[in-house]
């Protein structure tokens, strides 16, 4: 896999096992997490690539989404996911009191999607969008999506983690948007 930032044509993180080298040659930070070693701790975090995604649920102001790369896959029988909103997030609340909501997987090419409801929950005319039959926003041309119930909320420090039934899903070919390191990327296959 090789992880390439669109637009400037630059890799951002060229992992090819010659440009990895070995591990002990590298200088490695080691610390303990806590209020001094913040950056540290997200530096550490961002090591892991993720999917994107983008929630969305109906809110007491209208459709309200989030950008999201705390998606996981949680249990097929029954089928569950997981997000994690931050308890410090303006759309905190709304989300975590919403019994629907909608988990988009972004494709390759909905970065201006995902920088979007990165910025801003509201904005949702400038992209297509329905409703589903339980009222929740649904957005068009995405690579999967969990229309789900909530299942549970679970504390979990600045956190929260909330557990989806999902009720219906969807997916299409095609490759998905990617985040690592602070950057979005694709995906390519490993020659
Ligand atoms: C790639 C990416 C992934 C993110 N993942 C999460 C996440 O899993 N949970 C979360 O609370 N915020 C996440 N954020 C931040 C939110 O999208 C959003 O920026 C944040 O809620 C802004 O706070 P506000 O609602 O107060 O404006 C992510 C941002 C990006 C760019």
């Amino acid at each position: 896999m090789t992880f390439s930032a669109p637009g400037d044509g630059q890799f951002a993180v060229p992992v090819s096992p010659d440009s990895q080298g070995d591990p002990r040659d590298m200088s490695e930070t080691v610390f303990t997490p806590n209020a001094d070693t913040t950056r540290q701790f997200r530096d550490a975090l961002g090591c892991f690539g993720t999917g994107v995604t983008v929630v969305t649920a109906q809110s007491d102001q209208g459709p309200l989404g989030m950008t999201a790369n705390s998606f996981s896959s949680v249990s097929l029988d029954p089928p569950l996911v997981l997000w994690a909103p931050a308890k410090s997030s303006r759309r905190y609340a709304s989300f975590a009191k919403a019994q629907h909501f909608a988990i988009h997987v972004m494709g390759e090419d909905q970065d201006a999607m995902a920088r979007h409801f990165a910025r801003a929950g509201d904005g949702f005319d400038a992209f297509d969008w329905s409703r589903s039959e339980a009222g929740v926003p649904i957005l068009a041309g995405c690579l999967a999506r969990f229309e789900c119930h909530l299942a549970a909320l679970h504390d979990a420090g600045d956190h929260a983690i909330i557990v989806g039934h999902v009720d219906r899903a969807a997916f299409r070919p095609g490759k998905g948007l990617i985040f690592k390191q602070g950057q979005y990327g694709g995906f390519s296959e490993k020659g």
